[in-house]
């Protein structure tokens, strides 16, 4: 196939350079005062309210994106992701997460099958099983029931799960739903994390899941491998088909490993593992959690994104217009961090979750033909819930760096107030602080303002905001398991609508392989050099001093 033009040789994206400039001689504050335009930038889906209103963006910009839209070919793009094609090229691979939530009657096919009767076929599987332990007709070796699980697994295998995990621990409905159980993720292979897991936990009751796409991730059979051995010592090696699952695509390792794969959930090549979050990846730790039947809300809230996604105009989408709009932001006014900042405690892993799916997706240095890109991909996500970050990097945001914002708030919150007698309560509290954020980075303090204030002269410069930093806002109607799928799916959709237009594959990662071969190579080294009790040879002077320093320190 011949190799498509890069999208910044199309007139869209020369228009869109063009426009830079009349945007940059508008202020927020001029913007913020068109009534029209504040209206015409609020959309609302089912439960969802966006508002982008603070964007640096008018509508003629919207116009001008919806061209660059068509110039990159986006529909057709969604439309060839939703029907299985290939497109995940340098894998040779389907992206099909969006199957992993279809309702048992939904077609979706992947190399002219449809996969649905597959991934209801697990899910069906991890119901069954996940009730079974959950009830207490699967019990340990010792016929005790497993009330506390640990998750191992690393990268996409952990984020997603613990993000979904967090969000659900503060839902009345789930909650319930998990009383006197536990779960823990153990991701790092620091050993430090192996003991912060086991600590206070019997082997007697707890329920291990291994989890890994291709299980041979290093970090991942290392703590594996870790976990067996302390549930043997403790139990006897037989104990380990009762007290250890895995999830993988890859069941022969499974079996290798000493996992029954009678007692391993599957999934397939065509799920990329920072979207698996929908998969067993998710599904088995969740469900053993909080059953089935919550999880399969929070499945259909992601269904009811990907059908939006796949079929509204591009005018009202939300992943497309978020999409669109950041890459406006990165591409085109030249901001290359965003800030997810919810203001809900319950959505305090979101950020670290979107961090991968994000930059694990769109950091990338050529094109999908292998094309070097004379554009930079991908932005620098983080983020904190707020209050929290407001008392810690909010300063850089208001009077240092321009850094687009995501605010994403919650109306009705999953928690009781508890002090109805203060003038304000505690959401509410909160909620002030969602709601006067983004003006205060819109319009920021003038000179005059200062001056009204009496403010002293010697300190005006200092208190004085220019503003004009943009932000979008999304008001959520609550956070159950339905919502907290919909912001996953929004969240996933709107990094590959941002793939799609930069031209890049957003859903291989080769620049992780990079430092995974050196690791190799560094562990070898290690191992022979404590048995030979010789120092490493072999690296540039840096790491060679460091890691006999490593070495001769650590075994004194
Ligand atoms: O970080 C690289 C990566 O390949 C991720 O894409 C993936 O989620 C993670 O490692 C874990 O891989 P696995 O599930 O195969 O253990």
């Amino acid at each position: 196939m011949a190799p498509t033009a890069l999208i910044c040789d199309t007139q869209p994206w020369k228009d869109l350079k063009a426009h830079v400039g009349d945007i940059k001689k508008t202020h927020l504050r001029e913007l913020m005062a068109d009534t029209e335009r504040c209206k015409q930038m609020l959309l609302e889906f089912d439960g969802i309210t966006l508002d982008y209103s603070r964007q640096q963006a008018t509508v003629d910009t919207l116009k001008k994106l919806q061209k660059l839209a068509e110039a990159a070919h986006l529909k057709d793009k969604i439309e060839r992701m939703f029907s299985g094609e290939h497109i995940n090229s340098t894998e040779n691979r389907s992206v099909l997460h969006v199957a992993l939530r279809a309702p048992r009657d939904a077609v979706v096919k992947c190399d002219g099958k449809n996969v649905v009767p597959d991934v209801w076929k697990v899910l069906d599987q991890i119901k069954d099983f996940s009730d079974k332990v959950r009830n207490g007709s699967w019990v340990g070796a010792t016929g005790k029931p497993l009330t506390d699980v640990i998750s191992v697994g690393i990268g996409g295998s952990f984020l997603g799960p613990l993000f979904v995990h967090t969000a659900l621990q503060t839902d009345p409905e789930a909650s319930k739903q998990a009383k006197g159980r536990q779960l823990r993720f153990l991701a790092n292979v620091d050993p430090i994390d192996v003991a912060r897991n086991i600590a206070g936990l019997n082997p007697e009751t707890t329920l291990v899941v291994v989890v890994s796409k291709t299980f041979t991730t290093a970090e991942t059979m290392l703590n594996a491998r870790t976990l067996r051995t302390w549930i043997s010592k403790e139990l006897g090696p037989s104990a380990v088909a009762k007290h250890m699952v895995a999830v993988s695509t890859n069941l022969m390792l499974v079996e290798k490993f000493g996992i029954d794969p009678k007692n391993a959930f599957a999934f397939w090549d065509w799920v990329g593992g920072r979207y698996s979050v929908c998969s067993a990846v998710g599904v088995v730790p969740l469900s053993l959690q909080y059953g089935f039947s919550v999880v399969e809300k929070f499945l259909s809230g992601a269904w009811s994104i990907d059908k939006h996604f796949s079929s509204a105009p591009f005018e009202k989408n939300l992943p497309v217009l978020l999409g669109l709009l950041s890459v406006w932001n990165v591409s085109f006014l030249g901001y290359p961090a965003r800030a997810i900042l919810p203001y809900s405690q319950a959505l305090e892993k979101f950020a670290p979750h979107i961090q991968q799916v994000s930059m694990e997706s769109n950091g990338k240095g050529v094109s999908i033909d292998g094309v070097p890109l004379p554009l930079e991909t991908g932005e620098i996500d983080f983020g904190e819930p707020g209050t929290n970050g407001q008392h810690s990097f909010y300063q850089l945001i208001h009077q240092g760096r321009v850094i687009p914002c995501d605010f994403i708030g919650v109306i009705k919150s999953q928690q009781p107030v508890y002090l109805e007698e203060e003038i304000v309560n505690n959401h509410d509290e909160l909620m002030s602080n969602f709601f006067a954020q983004p003006d205060a980075l819109a319009y920021g303090k003038t000179h005059e303002q200062l001056l009204k204030e009496n403010v002293p002269d010697h300190l005006i410069p200092h208190k004085t905001f220019t503003g004009n930093r943009p932000s979008l806002s999304l008001l959520l109607s609550s956070l159950g398991a339905y919502k907290i799928g919909q912001l996953l799916a929004i969240y996933e959709h709107r990094v590959a609508v941002q793939g799609f237009i930069w031209g890049i594959n957003s859903f291989d990662q080769w620049g992780v392989e990079l430092g995974k071969s050196l690791a190799t190579q560094v562990r070898k080294q290690l191992h022979a050099s404590r048995a030979k009790k010789e120092p490493v040879q072999g690296f540039n002077p840096s790491t060679t001093t460091l890691l006999n320093k490593y070495l001769k320190e650590s075994s004194d």
